[in-house]
C-alpha cells in the first residue's frame, strides 16, 4: 500500500517537481559547504590540505575511516540521480502535453529560462564529471598526488582553458541557483505573490555570491596569488 502512495506521487506533476526541489535543497547545501571549504585554499597549503583530511576523516570514531564522507557522498549522488530523473521526466511529460510546439505561446522569459535551465544542467552534470575526473580521481590531471589537494588545485589552474571551463560552469550555476532556488520556493508554497520580488533578490543575491566564491579560487592561481 505504502509503496502504491510513493509510486503515484513520484508519478504524478507535483511529487517530482517535489523531488526536484528536495533533492536541489541538498544540492545547495552541498555547493555552500564546498564553495566555503575552497576559500580556506587562501590560508596556505598545510591548512587545505588538513582541512580536507578532516573532511575524510569526519566521524571516523563512530563510522570508522571515511565512511561518514561516504554516507554524505551517496546522499548527494542520489540526490543528483533522482534531480536529473525529475527534469527529464517533466520535460518529456511537458512536450507530450503540446502536439505542436508552437500551438501555445508561452512568454519568451519562461522559455529561455526553461531552456537555460536544461542545458544548463546538463552542462553543469558533465562538468562534475570532469572535476571529479581532475581533482578527485586524478585521471585527467597533469600531475595528480593523492592527498596533496592544494598541490593538484594550483597545478590544475595554470592551464588557461581549464581556468575558463571552470568560470563558465560555476556562472551557468549561478543561474542555475537564482532561477531553481526561485522555482523551488514556489514549489514548497513557501511563495506568495507578495514576496516574489523579494525571493527573487534573494535568490539572485546568493546565486551570484556562489559563483563569485567559486570563481575566485581559479583566478587567484592564475594571477598568481595563490601559488
Ligand atoms: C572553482 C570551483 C571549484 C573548486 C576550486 C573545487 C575544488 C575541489 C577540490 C580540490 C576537490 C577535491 C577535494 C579532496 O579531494 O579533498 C573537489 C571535490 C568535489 N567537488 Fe569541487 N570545486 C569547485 C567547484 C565545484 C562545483 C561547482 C561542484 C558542484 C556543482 C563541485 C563538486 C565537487 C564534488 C562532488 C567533489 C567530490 C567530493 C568528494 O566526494 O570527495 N565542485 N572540488
Amino acid at each position: 500500500m505504502q509503496n502504491l502512495q510513493v509510486l503515484s506521487f513520484s508519478r504524478s506533476t507535483i511529487g517530482k517537481k517535489v523531488i526536484m526541489a528536495v533533492t536541489g535543497v541538498i544540492g545547495i547545501g552541498f555547493i555552500l559547504v564546498h564553495m566555503y571549504g575552497n576559500l580556506k585554499v587562501f590560508i596556505g597549503p598545510e591548512y587545505f590540505n588538513a582541512y580536507s583530511e578532516e573532511l575524510r576523516e569526519l566521524g571516523a570514531p563512530i563510522f570508522g575511516h571515511a565512511h561518514a564522507l561516504w554516507i554524505m557522498r551517496l546522499i548527494l549522488i542520489a540526490s543528483v540521480a533522482l534531480h536529473v530523473w525529475a527534469a527529464t521526466a517533466l520535460t518529456i511529460q511537458a512536450r507530450k502535453a503540446r502536439p505542436d510546439q508552437y500551438a501555445v505561446k508561452r512568454t519568451l522569459e519562461a522559455n529561455y529560462a526553461s531552456k537555460l535551465m536544461r542545458w544548463g544542467g546538463v552542462v553543469i552534470f558533465v562538468f562534475i564529471l570532469y572535476h571529479l575526473m581532475h581533482f578527485t580521481w586524478g585521471n585527467i590531471h597533469p600531475d595528480f598526488i593523492p592527498g596533496e589537494v592544494y598541490h593538484n588545485l594550483v597545478v590544475g589552474f595554470q592551464f588557461l582553458p581549464n581556468v575558463i571551463f571552470y568560470l563558465i560552469a560555476v556562472s551557468l550555476l549561478g543561474l542555475h541557483l537564482y532561477h531553481g532556488g526561485w522555482s523551488m520556493m514556489q514549489t514548497l508554497g513557501i511563495l506568495s505573490p507578495r514576496y516574489d520580488q523579494a525571493v527573487r533578490r534573494g535568490a539572485a543575491a546568493f546565486a551570484l555570491l556562489m559563483t563569485l566564491g567559486f570563481a575566485v579560487v581559479p583566478l587567484a592561481v592564475l594571477f598568481g596569488v595563490v601559488k
